[in-house]
């Protein structure tokens, strides 16, 4: 018991720990530069996402140890259909992939794997893989790992509008008494915490479309490291600046 304790404050590199008592329940991530990583070492762009991937496994595992209680990846936007057929088909097989090498262990870890995005559009062998997944964790009480997979911020919303829309045509709710609370609660979010901390790897200082609402007072990080070399420290690294910021919400 009291290892896991100490294994879950570990040392940052500066040599000193992360308080326990400030650890951000729910942590996204824009994992960036997985393109330039492989051209960097003259791989084909989809080695990137491969070793990104890992990146994910890595990165699950040490928020789980730190305690974190939701983790939101962005692993495929509603814009990524732009990309090269070859590119988006091989991003439609990681999902796959990724749960056939670590469902038991996410299972093991108490782990519960979720979507956030449009089901409709992808592969029928990527939604059973993610719908597997859920379903076999959905009673786990540990790390909620979120998938924002085909998910877009402004689509989000507009269909949001389009459904308080529709609701109040029917009568079903009053546009004048509408509150912040009806409107979160209908997001693809809706029943999870807005994220405290928002990482960006690559340097790309940027939130492309990424959770607009819901990052509405979040701290935000930003590294130039590429996403497949995202380690845990780097992680650390960046709850720990997380635990110096004073968070005001717009007051003082
Ligand atoms: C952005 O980097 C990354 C993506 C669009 C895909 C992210 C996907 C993963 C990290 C793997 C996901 C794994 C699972 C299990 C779902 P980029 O390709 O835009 O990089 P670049 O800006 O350097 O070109």
């Amino acid at each position: 018991m009291l290892d896991r304790i100490r294994s879950r404050f570990r040392r940052k590199p500066s040599g000193k720990t992360l308080s326990p008592d400030n650890i951000p329940q729910h942590v996204a991530i824009i994992m960036d530069g997985n393109g330039r990583w492989a051209k960097s070492r003259g791989l084909p762009r989809v080695a990137g996402h491969h070793s990104g991937m890992k990146a994910v496994k890595r990165i699950t595992m040490a928020a789980d140890r730190l305690g974190i209680k939701y983790l939101t990846l962005y692993a495929f936007s509603t814009e990524n259909w732009k990309r090269p057929k070859s590119e988006v088909d091989f991003l439609m097989k990681l999902p796959q992939e990724f749960l056939a090498i670590e469902l038991e262990e996410l299972i093991a870890n108490n782990v519960q794997v979720r979507m956030m995005g449009y089901k409709e559009e992808l592969p029928p062998h990527t939604l059973q893989a993610v719908e597997t997944a859920m379903e076999r964790t959905a009673g786990n009480t540990g790390l909620v790992l979120n998938f924002a997979l085909n998910y877009g911020s402004r689509k989000e919303m507009m269909d949001t509008v389009r459904q308080l829309c529709d609701e109040a045509a029917k009568g079903q709710l009053e546009p004048d008494k509408l509150t912040e609370a009806d409107f979160e609660s209908r997001l693809l979010s809706g029943g999870m915490p807005d994220p405290d901390l928002l990482i960006r790897t690559s340097g790309e200082l940027r939130i492309s479309n990424f959770m607009m609402w819901q990052l509405a007072y979040s701290e935000l990080w930003f590294t130039e490291v590429y996403w497949p070399e995202f380690s845990e420290e780097h992680f650390l690294e960046a709850v720990s600046e997380y635990q110096r910021r004073a968070r005001r919400y717009g007051g003082l």
